[in-house]
């Protein structure tokens, strides 16, 4: 049996930021399904929102922060992360990862005007007051897991175990010692070997990311099946707000574009939303036009195609010059050209798709559960950041200073070393491979088409209850399935995701009326008497 000081569940900016700190003081597993930059980080576009200018403040960042987040952030965590940013930030820049910064001079065109050597060259997007999302063009994520993971490959003391698939937190409860519930460990899979590994370590952090592959349509990669939320919720830790899914208002539109985001940050550098007559329409929603936050240009596009009849909106940056789309946006550029459209002559042709869990496992600032010894970091947490609605690039932000957070705090309480409790060995029971795939696909279509139609940006109750059937019946299903068949990657994630989906809805069921993310026909307005608290599920 392995034995780590630290397992890290997920290779994105929360769990390496974690093991690289956690390696000066321990051994450290992470622990990842595919390989290591198979990441939502290194798809982010946009940037990290960081107080870095003359011109922009803490206060005014944290008070667009919770404007955004409609009443539910946490104001002492905003505070924390806010202000811890930018020590985190020169971390990152002395690993390497190289922030653009404006030029004095030559062809690239200004935001402001305002140009000084060495700059940084600030990004805006919706919802900030000011310019302060710090970048490399439009391929942030990219290089900042380039370069933790260049640090992390210097560790001797991390091992990096890539395709292998954490199944199941390992607890006390779970092996009949319920007076004083912790974690021990966790069975992992190795997708090579098709066995199940029992790995003992009493501090398991998952940075596992979001869910968005719950949605038919999402800017997400393929790893994005919530699988840290659904772990907790089996070992019975809480779960908050999971009804906040973000839905980004710009995926691009292409029959055979999978998954390809169209960063925020072309919006922040004048790219209007038209519709399919080619009106500016944003203007009608909100006096903030194609700036407004995402809640409410996601339910505007949603609206005008409803409306209209049409199958996408289109976002139209061509009054910029060819030289400036090109250098700002290369990878966007790239791609969409990739694809026959050259957004410096035409409008890209976008919709809205699931973007980012708002909720996750409920924790603290240092991201600490409800379970000793689980720390859950970056996207899979819930802190109070993000409340209702996450202002945008405000989330590798959280990744990062969580992550540092999180080390101290799994140095502090380590509990003390009794005796050892003894961990079984993963039961494989009277299995066989599952012969027929075809049930696990279908499943997985159904998951996600239904939670598309019945649990996206506008929702009812009756909607939403049907949804809630379907999946009883899905997940009753699966769990035949599961304890039938050999464990594999494809039936796992089934299992997580059909859990995720199931929790999205019954928290979506709880609240009542119209915050942030979650809009309602059946309560339109917000119910700040009843309802200006977080949804918390616990299993227990
Ligand atoms: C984007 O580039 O639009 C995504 C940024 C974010 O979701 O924070």
């Amino acid at each position: 049996m392995k034995e780590y000081d630290f397992v890290v569940i997920g290779s994105g900016i929360a769990g390496l930021s974690f093991a690289l700190k956690a390696a000066k003081h321990g051994s450290v597993a992470v622990i990842t399904k595919r390989k290591a930059a198979d990441t939502n980080t290194a798809w982010a576009q946009g940037g990290i929102a960081c107080v870095t200018s003359e011109e922009d403040s803490f206060e005014l960042h944290v008070r667009d922060t919770l404007q955004a987040g409609a009443g539910l952030c946490d104001e002492a965590v905003v505070r924390t992360i806010v202000t811890e940013g930018p020590e985190r930030i020169r971390e990152l820049a002395e690993l390497g990862v190289h922030f653009d910064e404006r030029e004095v001079s030559g062809h690239r065109e200004s935001a402001t005007g305002r140009i000084r050597r060495g700059e940084l060259d600030l990004g805006k997007e919706g919802g900030h007051s000011k310019r302060r999302v710090l970048h490399v063009r439009d391929a942030t994520g990219k290089e900042i897991e380039d370069a933790l993971l260049r640090e992390l490959g210097r560790q001797s003391n991390v091992q990096l175990l890539e395709n292998h698939m954490a199944v199941d937190l390992i607890t006390a409860a779970k092996l009949g010692f319920a007076s004083e519930d912790r974690c021990l460990g966790i069975y992992v899979l190795d997708e090579k070997t098709g066995d199940v590994e029992t790995i003992r370590s009493d501090r398991i952090v998952l940075a596992t990311g979001g869910c968005g592959k719950v949605y038919l349509y999402t800017t997400n990669p393929d790893i994005a099946t919530g699988d840290g939320v659904a772990m907790a919720w089996r070992a019975g830790v809480k779960i908050a707000n999971m009804e906040f899914i973000q839905f980004h208002p710009t995926c691009l539109f292409h029959p055979q574009a999978k998954s390809f985001l169209i960063s925020e940050a072309v919006r922040g550098e004048g790219g209007i939303l038209r519709n399919d007559r080619g009106e500016d329409f944003m203007k009608r929603y909100d006096p903030r036009g194609s700036l407004a936050p995402r809640d409410i240009v996601a339910r505007a596009i949603d609206a005008e195609i409803k409306r209209s009849g049409a199958k996408c909106v289109f976002l139209d940056i061509t009054h910029r010059s060819p030289e400036f789309v090109r250098e700002r946006f290369p990878h966007i550029y790239q791609t969409c050209l990739r694809f026959g459209i050259d957004m410096s002559k035409q409008a890209i042709p976008v919709v809205p798709a699931a973007h980012y869990q708002c909720g996750g496992i409920n924790t603290d600032v240092n991201g600490v559960t409800s379970l000793p010894g689980v720390y859950a970091i970056g996207e899979v947490g819930c802190t109070g950041m993000h409340g209702a609605n996450r202002l945008a690039s405000n989330s590798l932000l959280e990744g990062l200073v969580v992550a540092h957070r999180a080390v101290a705090a799994a140095l502090q309480t380590r509990p003390a070393r009794k005796q050892k409790i003894a961990l079984p060995e993963w039961q494989s029971g009277n299995v066989q491979d599952v012969d027929e795939m075809v049930v696990i696909y279908h499943n997985w279509d159904e998951i996600r088409r239904l939670m598309w139609d019945y649990v996206g940006i506008v929702r009812t109750d009756k909607r939403l209850q049907r949804a809630s059937a379907r999946l009883r019946n899905l997940q009753r299903e699966i769990r035949e399935f599961y304890w039938n068949f050999k464990v594999s990657v494809d039936l796992l994630e089934l299992r997580n995701l059909a859990a995720v989906a199931a929790l999205i809805v019954d928290s979506a069921l709880c609240r009542k009326e119209s915050r942030g993310l979650h809009y309602t026909l059946d309560y339109p307005n917000p119910d700040d008497g009843q309802f200006r608290r977080d949804t918390l599920l616990s299993r227990n």
